[in-house]
């Protein structure tokens, strides 16, 4: 057989299975098959945190954690990085190839002409507080457009599709520049339609009273290079989370709007915020080896540090590195670089480090590269939904095209009573002893 079989003996039993070997995996649903007798529900395979579980087939993106390797559909994140614009590593990641000149045009020209929100959203907004956290006005305002837009529970009409993923790719940095402002109390700009995505945003965000907005192109590209960066990631956590949400046909705008929320998470997305926070608590570079210790003691992690599937440099962090230095010529430097660096050499030194292999993810960097252009930290994990909004609709795409695909449904193994009879009230705070696990 191609991908071959495992042997595996029961040893209560001593029955021997020969479960089919599929791509390095084993499909679950087989070992149903291992069972002590024939009313036996059979064997499951537990994983908590999907540590070592894949729960689809994918084409999207490629990461070899061991070796510190990114692909978006083949192409090495270095190169797109370095060549492309970020809507059309957009355009790659959805349509699984690069554009034409034409097909880029016309992928450009439909996104661009889907930016603007009905003003009654205006209003929606306005009702926030104007300390709002900026993600959670985002999370909550992705979910709003779903009232909008009724048609977008079609999700198996492939033309509905499509336009709805011009909507949401149109329309976050609309929603995220509105957020910011919102904070400010200033008034929301409109699109300008004139402007590339990257620097549209720009403008949505900074315009005052000037007639055209004209973005600085060494920032607007670095934006443009950090969205690039941030469009996809394989199976993390929120991109888990628009799979399984979109698993039950859900529209794709609650769908993106729970993604966002999984990515909020001081874990996920949230930690860009979290390393600009950890930075001001250091305070001084001086300070980092009693930081270090700290942490090594079991008080709190290094933010920005580690990765699930890394075990390696993280690629974006050293294209990050790269940015930062450009965005840096125009804006001076930010005196947390130099609390950064002097992290990152300490801890790339330290044995606690090296021993787990904890190395800089994509947040380390990018939250100084934010601040530096201008932004408070609780924007930053507004602007990482932004271009992440591409993958998880690349993410859900293929999901919905996927013929193996069911509604998400995991099972558990149950560890609380056994069946126990009903106490009456005025019975009950006798000291009930917990389940047995
Ligand atoms: N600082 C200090 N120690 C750490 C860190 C860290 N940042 N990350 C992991 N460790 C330690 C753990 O304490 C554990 O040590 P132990 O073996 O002695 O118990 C070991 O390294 C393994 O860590 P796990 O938590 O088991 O790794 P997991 O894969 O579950 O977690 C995660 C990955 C969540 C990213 C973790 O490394 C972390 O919390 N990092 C800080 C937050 C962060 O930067 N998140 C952004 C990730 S990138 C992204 O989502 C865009």
């Amino acid at each position: 057989m191609e991908n071959g079989t495992l042997k595996v003996v029961d040893s209560r039993t001593n029955a021997s299975y020969e479960l089919p070997l599929f791509k390095g995996t084993i499909r679950a649903a087989d070992l149903r098959t291992v069972k002590t007798s024939a009313d036996d529900f059979g064997v499951m395979s537990y994983d908590p945190a999907f540590m070592n579980t894949a729960s689809c087939q994918s084409a999207v993106t490629f990461i070899d954690g061991d070796k510190g390797i990114l692909r978006y559909r083949g192409y090495p994140i270095e190169q797109l990085a370095e060549k492309c614009s970020f809507l059309e590593v957009a355009y790659l990641l959805l349509h699984g190839e690069l554009p034409t000149e034409s097909e880029l045009k016309s992928w450009i020209d439909a996104i661009t002409h889907h930016t603007m929100l009905h003003e009654y959203f205006k209003k929606f907004l306005e009702g926030f507080r104007l300390a709002s956290h900026p993600m959670g006005m985002f999370v909550s305002a992705v979910a709003a457009l779903s009232t909008y837009y009724p048609e977008a529970k079609n999700v198996l009409d492939p033309e509905v599709r499509k336009l709805e993923i011009y909507r949401l790719i149109g329309k976050v940095p609309t929603i995220a520049a509105y957020t910011y402002r919102h904070g400010l109390g200033f008034p929301y700009v409109y699109p300008d339609n004139d402007l590339g995505y990257t620097e549209n945003f720009m403008n949505m965000l900074w315009k005052m009273v000037e007639p055209k907005y004209r973005a600085n192109p060494v920032l607007a590209r670095a934006l443009d290079i950090l969205f690039i960066l941030h469009a996809d990631h394989e199976q993390n956590c929120s991109t888990n989370v628009m799979r399984s949400v979109g698993s039950s046909l859900a529209d794709p705008f609650v769908s993106v709007a729970a993604a966002a929320a999984a990515l909020s998470g001081p874990l996920h997305g949230g930690a860009n915020e979290a390393v600009l926070k950890m930075l001001d608590e250091i305070g001084s570079k001086d300070r980092v080896p009693a930081y270090v210790e700290h942490v090594k003691a079991g008080h709190g992690k290094l933010m920005g540090f580690g990765h699930r599937v890394y075990k390696h440099y993280d690629p974006r962090a050293r294209i990050i590195k790269w940015t930062a230095d450009q965005v840096f010529k125009v804006t001076g430097s930010n005196p947390k670089l130099d609390i950064a660096l002097e992290l990152e050499r300490i801890a790339l030194e330290d044995e606690y480090f090296v021993k787990r292999k904890l190395y800089p993810n994509v947040d380390f960097y990018s939250g100084i590269i934010y601040q530096a252009l201008g932004f408070q930290p609780a924007m930053f994990t507004v602007l990482f939904a932004i271009p992440r909004t591409v993958g998880w609709l690349a993410q859900w795409q293929e999901l919905l095209q996927d013929s193996e695909q069911k509604i998400a449904r995991p099972r558990q193994i149950y560890v609380g009573h056994e069946a126990r009879d009903f106490v009456p009230i005025e019975k009950r705070g006798a000291a009930a002893a917990p389940p047995a696990r």
